[in-house]
This record gives C-alpha cells, sequence and structure tokens, in this order.
C-alpha cells in the first residue's frame, strides 16, 4: 500500500538488496546516514562502462578513451544540474565529502591567524582538518556551541564571525537530522566577508539543493549516501575559487605540460583531478541523482519526515528510551539517535540485527566529540531514506520495545 506522494512498493523493486531474505526474513535497512543501498540503474550504468568502454578519460584518443571521457563529463553534467550549480565545471569528482573537506582545507593557502569556525556537532571530517592546520599552520579553529535546545546558535554565530576566513558547517547533523539555518548562516558569514563551506553529506541525498540560491562557496556531498556506489563524491565551488585554489593532490592530468623544473596547470576541474579517476563510480553518481530527480527530492523529503515523525512520537512513549540532539519534527530529517536505560546501543543494534534482520548504526557515528562534550557514550541510530515504509517502522518498533524491556 502506497502512504506518500511517491510508488514506494514498486520503488523498492529496483533494489536488489531489499529483494533477498536473511534466515528466512525480509531485512528492514535503517542504516542509510552510513551508506545507501543502490537501484539496478546504477549498478547497470557502471557496468555499462566496464562491459563497453572501460578505457581511461581525458588521455587515449581511441574508441575506448573517447567513449568514457563523454559518460564522465556528462556525469558531470548531470552532478551539476542535480544541486544547480551555474556550470558542470564547478564540480569536482572526489571519493566523498571528507575528500573534498580536505581538498578545500589544503588548498585554501589557511596561514597564521587565519580563523575558520564551525559548529560544535561536525563530523570528524569537518573537524580534524582544522585541529591539524591549527597545529601545523597556526590557523584558529572556532567552536560555536549550541543552545540548551541543541539549535544552532545564531547570535553567538554573528557575533564570533567578524574576522574569520571561513565558516565550515554541516548542512544536516548525522547525529540527530538536524539541519542548520544555512541560509542565514551563509548571509551572515559573507556580510562578514567569510566564506562559506556546507559539509551537505546527509543534506544532498534528502531534499533538493539549489547552490545557487544558496549561495554557498562550497559544497562538499557523497555519492554512497545517495544510492551512488560506494567511494563516490562531489565537491562544488564557485568557478572563481577554483581558479584561485591551489591544488593539494597534484599528478596526472591536472598539468597541460611540465619541464623538469616547471609546471602549468590546467583549469579546474581537471587540476584537482589527479591520476586516473573512478569513471564509472562518476557515471553511477550521476545515475542516482537521476533516479533522485525522477522520483522528486520534495517527494522523497517528505517521505522520510512523516516516518520519521512517526517513528519519534512512538519511540518517546517507550520507557527508558530517551531521543538525543534537537527534538522537533520540523527541524529535523529522517535520523533518530536514542538510548535506552540499562541497554548499550552496540547491544540494541546487534539484538535488532540479530533477531529481526533491522539494521541499525551504534557508537558515536564519527562525531565523537560531540558525545564526549555531552558525557555521553554513543547512541543507537536509525537512519531512514526513500525506500523505507511505515510497515518496516512498525516492526523496528515492535522489536524496539522488547529491547526496551531488557533494560
Ligand atoms: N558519516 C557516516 C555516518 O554517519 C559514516 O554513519
Amino acid at each position: 500500500m502506497n502512504y506518500f506522494p511517491m510508488d514506494t512498493e514498486n520503488l523498492r523493486r529496483d533494489f536488489p538488496s531489499l529483494q533477498q531474505q536473511i534466515n528466512g526474513k525480509p531485512i528492514v535497512y535503517f542504516d542509510n546516514a552510513c551508506m545507501t543501498l543502490r537501484p539496478r540503474q546504477v549498478l547497470e550504468s557502471m557496468n555499462e562502462y566496464y562491459e563497453r568502454f572501460p578505457g581511461c578519460a581525458g588521455r587515449s584518443i581511441h574508441k575506448f578513451g573517447t567513449a568514457v571521457t563523454d559518460a564522465y563529463e556528462n556525469a558531470r553534467q548531470r552532478i551539476s544540474r542535480f544541486i544547480n550549480a551555474a556550470k558542470p565545471e564547478e564540480i569536482v569528482f572526489t571519493r566523498n565529502t571528507t575528500e573534498g573537506i580536505n581538498l578545500v582545507a589544503n588548498s585554501l593557502g589557511l596561514a597564521k591567524g587565519d580563523i575558520v569556525i564551525t559548529s560544535d556537532r561536525e563530523h570528524n571530517s569537518n573537524l580534524l582538518p582544522w585541529q591539524i592546520l591549527s597545529k601545523t599552520r597556526g590557523m584558529v579553529h572556532k567552536v560555536i556551541k549550541s543552545l540548551e535546545d541543541e539549535t544552532f546558535d545564531i547570535d553567538a554565530f554573528r557575533n564570533s564571525v567578524g574576522g574569520a576566513k571561513l565558516v565550515s558547517v554541516v548542512h544536516s547533523s548525522n547525529i540527530d537530522g538536524y539541519e542548520l539555518p544555512v541560509k542565514d548562516i551563509i548571509r551572515i558569514s559573507h556580510d562578514a566577508s567569510a566564506l562559506v563551506m556546507l559539509d551537505s553529506a546527509q543534506a544532498a541525498p534528502h531534499k533538493k539543493i539549489d547552490v545557487r540560491g544558496l549561495g554557498a562557496d562550497f559544497l562538499a556531498f557523497s555519492g554512497h549516501k545517495m544510492l551512488g556506489p560506494s567511494g563516490t563524491g562531489a565537491l562544488y565551488a564557485k568557478y572563481d575559487h577554483l581558479e584561485r585554489l591551489e591544488p593539494f593532490m597534484v599528478g596526472g592530468d591536472t598539468v597541460a605540460r611540465t619541464t623538469y623544473d616547471s609546471h602549468e596547470f590546467l583549469n579546474p576541474p581537471e587540476k584537482f583531478e589527479a591520476g586516473l579517476q573512478n569513471y564509472a563510480g562518476a557515471i553511477g553518481m550521476a545515475t542516482a541523482a537521476d533516479y533522485l530527480e525522477n522520483t522528486g527530492l520534495d517527494n522523497i523529503q517528505q517521505h522520510e519526515r512523516k516516518i520519521a515523525a512517526y517513528l519519534r512520537q512512538q519511540m518517546e512513549q517507550i520507557d527508558g528510551l530517551r531521543i538525543l540532539g534537537v527534538r522537533d519534527d520540523s527541524l529535523t530529517g529522517g535520523v533518530i539517535s536514542f538510548s535506552i536505560k540499562g541497554v548499550s546501543h552496540h547491544d540494541i543494534a546487534m539484538i535488532m540485527d540479530q533477531t529481526s534482520n533491522i539494521m541499525i548504526r551504534s557508537g558515536q557515528h564519527c562525531a565523537h566529540s560531540w558525545f564526549s562534550s555531552r558525557g555521553l557514550d554513543g547512541s543507537a541510530r536509525v537512519s531512514l531514506y526513500l525506500y523505507n515504509t511505515m510497515e518496516e517502522a512498525d516492526t523496528f518498533l515492535q522489536q524496539l520495545k522488547e529491547v526496551a524491556k531488557l533494560g
């Protein structure tokens, strides 16, 4: 039965991994903030590369070489359209969001005294680069503490942003699905002449991103969190920034010419894509973007929010269960972190998996700083996507009530 503005039942047939049963039971996949499943369309598009034109792009002039160059640049165009970039050349293919953030961190030329501001709910990928550069270059990393209700403290941010070179914040949190007020953050940052980078790993798969509307200077996201192949991602940057940035990974296909003691870089994005690339990955990621566009990002967001609101409301009735982070359905997406008194987060996840094939994540979700600053050792986490259903939510709730009795 369809409860939502899209045909979930039909759409699930596209996902081979959802068709299997394990130990005679169906699977419930609720770990989408970590890795999403792939539809056959993505797998087929990647196979097409391997079977029909498995050459290297941008170099060889033979038939395989030209076919893969066309397919790779076509993939760039589709990813550019997916986030409404001004032109395909504003997209640099990466391995993941982490690589995109590291690229900017290491290419911006940050120097002693330069200030970078983040929120206090960053993934390690948007924390470690600044800690390292603080040590090696004397850059200054400032953290904006959340308000009591765990939302972003925009006033504290406004008072701190003066003099910052870069504001680099998570767009939607992988802890609780909270979406930061990024439009306000960008406006305030630009008024203070600071650049803005968004870690959109958890946003781009779940809502329509319009980089031109947002005005972000840099935006990084991953393919594997949006139905694409593992180890794929993209960095968007305004083209004039890309022209100014110095590449930090250099090598084949980044240069127009070299001598023994000189080099001339190619234009962006080529100068940032050193060595042979993951062509099948880029093609698969673009097919995933098409799939999401065809399904409708607004539909997907609405679908996830509806299941998440139902889950939160039901979970709060369970004795000993605590939902962590922001508790406002209008500000959060399909990510729910929780704890159960007397049952460790890893035990919750293990019991769910072993008894019912319900796959959730447990631990600190690569956001150790958020958990340790709040005296927490981690959480169990449900994260939803377009193929999840209300029936799965009920299966999960039923099992969760059993687990809570152990506490
Ligand atoms: N960032 C990924 C997650 O939240 C690894 O699970």
